[in-house]
């Protein structure tokens, strides 16, 4: 592998073309999938720095293609098929070019990935990504290479992941690993691997790099992120988060995903207690019937998650929550659809993530249950829901018309540079005036006008969490 001068190849005003002449590789990274597979990236990227890899934007400059993959629905994979296809005929005009797939495709699939397509000369789940650099130089030896061990232990807890986003402002900060929920559906188990968390003070030192940095914001990251647990309970998920809240308080900090099973009245109160512990929670909660609950094997019912709501309700007012919905699962009737609805109407969810149920192969429900919902059935039940969520999203908008949040500037809104667009604690997106404000600022905003999927507001004054 070649030594390259990192600092010199990593500084954004090198000119891409001025590195590609100076005959180092440079790797491109496309990410699909959960907000897991964008914090494994800039993982990646960071191995592949340390062992002279420059990061290029551009795929036309790249020496290594490498496609971090999802695995979830069936048009998750299609995606990334297609995808591949598109890269074929760069791989005819430059014929050391390396192409690799990894992340939870490459877990599910394996060999299968380099025997059937022959169109990737690398094949890594997601818990190999150290194996990398030498997997690399094995496929330039014109070797297969392929790593998709699952790990136990592996959980990247030291290395400082290289930011790909652009803004500076909000990073994802991965807690833990795997998920050992086994939901009836669900292929993460098998492409993620056993649970873990990562050590304590690796989390608490790679946010303190980020406050240094000039970061404002942080997600946790977890399938499950109720179920952290260090050293037997000696920091469980409350205790982590209040930690993190307590770095400065001038530091935002998000979650995700809570799991109603899990998620205790304990975690609430550090949410309620801090004010820089945003007021947003995201509850998957799949379906409002617990017939169907009971075959997804979630483990709650839907008065347990009803029971959960109302424990956020009065624990942490002004809470916003969304959830994830699947429609059409396996004997899903009509009325276990309108439970569903009802459910959705009760909670009054902020937003939504909605799906038509899509079998995977291997999976409880694929070996046991049937999948006999026709697919235009989950498509009409998919759009109700759809249509209900965004009447509850616009009720939800409309009751925050005349509130000044807190809003922590992200970027300019796509249709006007005079206008920047931030979030406040609730996740809700507020586009408004620019002013003089820029990314990174706190403003307080005023809410004039909403759809069901922006807030439009006036900036008041510089914010601030304290
Ligand atoms: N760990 C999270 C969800 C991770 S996957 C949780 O349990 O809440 C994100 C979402 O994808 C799930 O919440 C579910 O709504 C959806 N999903 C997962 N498997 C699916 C499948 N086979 N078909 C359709 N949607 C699915
Ligand atoms: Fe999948 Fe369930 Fe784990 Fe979520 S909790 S990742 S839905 S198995
Ligand atoms: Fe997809 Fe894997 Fe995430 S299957 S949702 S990328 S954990």
């Amino acid at each position: 592998m070649l030594k390259v001068d990192l600092k010199r190849i990593n500084d954004p005003k090198v000119n891409l073309k001025e590195k590609y002449a100076k005959g180092h590789s440079n790797v491109y990274i496309e990410t699909y999938g959960c907000q897991m597979n964008v914090a494994d990236s800039e993982v990646v990227v960071s191995i592949l720095n340390k062992n002279g890899f420059a990061y290029t934007e551009d795929y036309k400059l790249a020496d290594l293609i490498l496609i971090n993959t999802c695995s979830i629905r069936e048009n998750a994979e299609k995606r990334v098929f297609n995808r591949l296809e598109q890269f074929k005929h760069l791989k005819k005009k430059n014929k050391s070019l390396l192409i690799g797939i990894i992340g939870c495709m490459a877990e599910r699939l394996k060999e299968r990935l380099l025997e059937q397509e022959k169109l990737v000369d690398l094949v890594i789940g997601p818990d190999a990504y150290r194996d990398l650099p030498a997997l690399v130089q094995k496929a330039e030896g014109g070797q297969q290479a392929i790593n998709v061990l699952l790990s136990r232990e592996e959980t990247y807890a030291e290395i400082s992941p290289v930011r790909l986003d652009k803004n500076g402002v909000a990073a994802f900060v991965s807690i833990m690993r795997g998920c050992d929920n086994m939901c009836a559906y669900c292929v993460v188990p098998y492409t993620r691997g056993r649970e873990r968390s990562r050590k304590p003070d690796t989390i608490l030192n790679e946010i303190k790099e980020l406050i240094e940095k000039g970061y404002k914001e942080v997600t946790l990251l977890g399938q499950n992120v109720d179920k952290y647990n260090w050293d037997n309970g000696e920091v469980n998920f409350a205790k982590l988060l209040e930690m993190t809240a307590l770095l400065s308080p001038n530091l935002r900090v998000r979650f995700s995903t809570s799991y109603p099973q899990d998620m205790t009245d304990e975690v609430l109160h550090v949410i309620a207690k801090y004010d820089n512990v945003c007021k947003y929670i995201h509850l998957p909660v799949q379906s409002g019937s617990s017939r169907i609950l009971d075959l997804m094997k979630r483990g709650y019912t839907r008065e347990w998650y009803m029971g959960r709501i109302e424990a956020i309700k009065k624990i942490i007012p002004g809470c916003a929550i969304s959830s994830d919905f699947i429609t059409g699962f396996c004997s899903e009737t009509m009325g276990d659809h309108q439970e569903t609805l009802s459910l959705m109407e009760w909670v009054g969810f902020d937003y939504s993530y909605m799906f038509k149920y899509s079998e995977r192969p291997n999976t409880y429900a694929q070996r046991k249950l049937e999948d006999d919902v026709p697919e235009d059935e989950k498509g009409r039940r998919l759009s109700e829901i759809i249509e209900l969520q965004n009447k509850l999203s616009l009720k939800s908008n409309q009751n925050d018309i005349g509130k000044t949040f807190d809003v922590l500037v992200e970027g300019f809104s796509k249709k006007s540079k005079d206008r920047l667009f931030g979030r406040n604690s609730q996740n809700k997106v507020i586009v408004f005036n620019r002013n003089n404000y820029q990314p990174g600022n706190y403003v307080k905003v005023e809410v004039v006008d909403c759809t069901s999927a922006t807030l439009m507001g006036k900036a008041i004054n510089r914010g601030g969490l304290i």
